[in-house]
C-alpha cells in the first residue's frame, strides 16, 4: 500500500488536472482564461506549467476528492483545505489562478494561487500552500525539475523572483529560469543549486524590494565557494516577466546574454542609491566601501578598471586609491 506521502502526491496530482481542467475547458474558467491570455500566455505555457483555476465555490475541491474515495483524515494533510468550526473542511483556494509548484522530481506538491480581479482587496496576491509533509518552502524552487537540463547545458541557472518572470522566460525560450518565490534564498535552495551549477544569475525585480533581494541573494550565494555571480537589472518598477511583455523575446535573449552587469558594478550602484555623493564625508564613505569590496575581486585586470572607473569619477589619482587599497588588503590578511 501507499505511504502517506505518495497518497499526498497523488492528492495533489489530482487537484492540479481537475484546477486545470476548470481553466480550460469550462464557463467558470474563462475570466481566468482571458486574464491569462491577457498576459500573454500561449495554450501551450499554460500546458507545460499545468495552470489552473480554482473556482469561488469553496466545496468542489473537497467533493472531488471524497469522490475520489480520499479519507478526510488524509485531505486534513494536504494543506488544501482549512476546517470549519463543526470540522468540516472547506477549499482553501478559491476564485484564484493556480499555480502547481513540484519538487525536484516533477511532482506536484504545493500550490500558489493568485487572484486577478479587482474587487479582491486585502487579499494577498498569491496564496501559498501552508508547510506540510510535502511541502517545505525552504527546500523548493520553484521549476528546477523543468529547468534543470537546460541549466547543465547552458552551465548556468537564472534566478528569478517569481513564478511569472520563470514562465514568461520560458515562453521567450529561456529556459533555466528558476525562483525562490519571494522570499529570500535559503541555504538549502543553494544546495540544490550547487549540484547542478556554479554560475548564478540573478535577474529579480528593478524595484527596491528586488535590489535589496539581490543584494541579499549575491552575499548568500557569496559565502558558499565557487559561486559565479551576475546580475541583470532592470529599470525601476519593471520585472523581467513586464520587460518580455514590453520588448518582445529577443530583446529578453539579448538582454541575458549581453546585459549583465558584473557583481561587483551591480554593488556600486547599490551604495550610490543610498547615498548622497556631492557630500564629501557620503563620497568618502563610498569609496570605501568600494574598496572594501574590491577585496573580494580577484582578477587583477578587473580590479585595475575598477581603480581607473573611481579614480576618473572622483578626480583621485590611481596611486592613492591603489595605497588606500593596499593598506585594506594588508589589514584583512
Ligand atoms: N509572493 C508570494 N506572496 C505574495 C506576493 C509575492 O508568495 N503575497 C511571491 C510569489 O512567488 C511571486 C514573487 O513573490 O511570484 C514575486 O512577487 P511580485 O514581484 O510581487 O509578484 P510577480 O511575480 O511580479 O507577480 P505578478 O506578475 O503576477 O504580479
Ligand atoms: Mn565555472
Ligand atoms: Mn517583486
Ligand atoms: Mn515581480
Ligand atoms: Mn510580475
Amino acid at each position: 500500500t501507499d505511504s502517506t506521502k505518495e497518497k499526498l502526491i497523488r492528492v495533489h496530482e489530482d487537484s492540479a488536472e481537475l484546477f486545470h481542467h476548470i481553466l480550460l475547458n469550462t464557463k467558470i474558467g474563462e475570466d481566468a482564461l482571458d486574464y491569462l491570455t491577457q498576459r500573454g500566455l500561449t495554450r501551450d505555457i499554460i500546458d507545460t506549467f499545468n495552470i489552473g483555476f480554482a473556482p469561488q465555490e469553496r466545496t468542489m475541491l473537497h467533493q472531488y476528492l471524497i469522490g475520489k474515495n480520499n479519507e478526510q483524515e488524509l485531505l486534513q494533510k494536504t494543506g488544501l483545505f482549512v476546517e470549519k468550526d463543526n470540522g468540516d473542511l472547506i477549499d482553501r483556494f478559491y476564485n484564484r489562478i493556480m499555480f502547481p509548484i513540484r519538487n525536484q522530481q516533477g511532482k506536484t506538491v504545493g500550490f500558489s494561487g493568485r487572484i486577478f480581479q479587482q474587487d479582491t482587496e486585502g487579499a494577498p496576491k498569491y496564496l501559498n500552500s501552508p508547510e506540510t509533509q510535502l511541502f517545505n518552502k525552504r527546500n523548493i524552487l520553484f521549476n528546477f525539475d523543468l529547468a534543470r537540463a537546460s541549466i547543465r547545458r547552458e552551465k548556468e541557472v537564472i534566478l528569478f523572483e517569481g513564478f511569472m518572470d520563470v514562465i514568461g522566460a520560458w515562453q521567450a525560450g529561456v529556459t533555466n529560469g528558476i525562483a525562490s518565490m519571494g522570499t529570500s534564498l535559503t541555504n538549502e535552495q543553494i544546495h540544490l543549486i550547487d549540484r547542478v551549477t556554479d554560475h548564478v544569475l540573478i535577474a529579480y525585480d528593478g524595484d527596491s524590494a528586488g535590489i535589496e533581494a539581490t543584494k541579499r541573494a549575491s552575499e548568500l550565494l557569496a559565502t558558499e565557494t565557487n559561486f559565479d555571480i551576475e546580475i541583470i537589472r532592470f529599470s525601476e518598477g519593471m520585472d523581467p516577466d513586464e520587460y518580455i511583455k514590453k520588448n518582445g523575446s529577443d530583446a529578453f535573449k539579448e538582454l541575458i546574454a549581453h546585459g549583465r552587469d558584473t557583481l561587483f558594478s551591480f554593488k556600486m550602484a547599490y551604495y550610490r542609491r543610498s547615498l548622497n555623493l556631492s557630500n564629501e564625508s557620503e563620497r568618502l564613505g563610498y569609496i570605501e566601501k568600494i574598496l572594501t569590496e574590491l577585496l573580494s575581486v580577484t582578477s587583477a585586470v578587473e580590479r585595475e578598471l575598477y581603480f581607473k572607473q573611481l579614480a576618473n569619477e572622483f578626480e583621485l589619482s590611481m596611486d592613492s586609491l591603489k595605497e588606500q587599497f593596499q593598506q585594506k588588503f594588508h589589514d584583512s590578511r
